[in-house]
């Protein structure tokens, strides 16, 4: 019984963390303005100019993507 309970306990944590990851929650915001920066790629692509290189998971995504996560300020 109580294992059962546990194992429950364990799928609503992995459901949570999947449905959270897939709406954004947890994307850091963007520090800088975007104007004049709306080419993401150029620099967080490779991680150019001090940008951070963007994490495995991102592969493929546009650049008209990124803020529907990315908070600009
Ligand atoms: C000219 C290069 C450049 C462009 C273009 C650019 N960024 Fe950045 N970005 C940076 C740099 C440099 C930093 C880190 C330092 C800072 O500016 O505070 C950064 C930081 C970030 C961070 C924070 C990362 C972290 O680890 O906290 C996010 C998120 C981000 N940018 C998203 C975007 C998005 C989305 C776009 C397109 C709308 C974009 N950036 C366009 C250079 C760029
Ligand atoms: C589906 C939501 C989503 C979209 C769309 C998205 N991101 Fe992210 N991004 C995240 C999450 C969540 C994290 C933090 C967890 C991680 O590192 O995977 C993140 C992390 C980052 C980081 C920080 C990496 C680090 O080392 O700290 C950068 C830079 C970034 N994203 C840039 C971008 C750019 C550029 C785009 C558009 C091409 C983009 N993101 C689109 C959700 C998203």
């Amino acid at each position: 019984m109580r294992k059962r309970k546990g194992t429950r306990r364990l799928i609503g944590i992995v459901l949570l963390s999947v449905l959270l990851v897939a709406c954004g929650v947890g994307a850091p915001d963007i520090p800088h303005m975007v104007e004049g920066r709306q080419d993401c790629l150029s620099c967080h692509a490779q991680g150019e100019q001090g940008a951070r290189k963007i994490p495995a998971d991102h592969t493929g995504l546009p650049n008209d993507r990124c803020e529907a996560c990315h908070q600009a300020p």
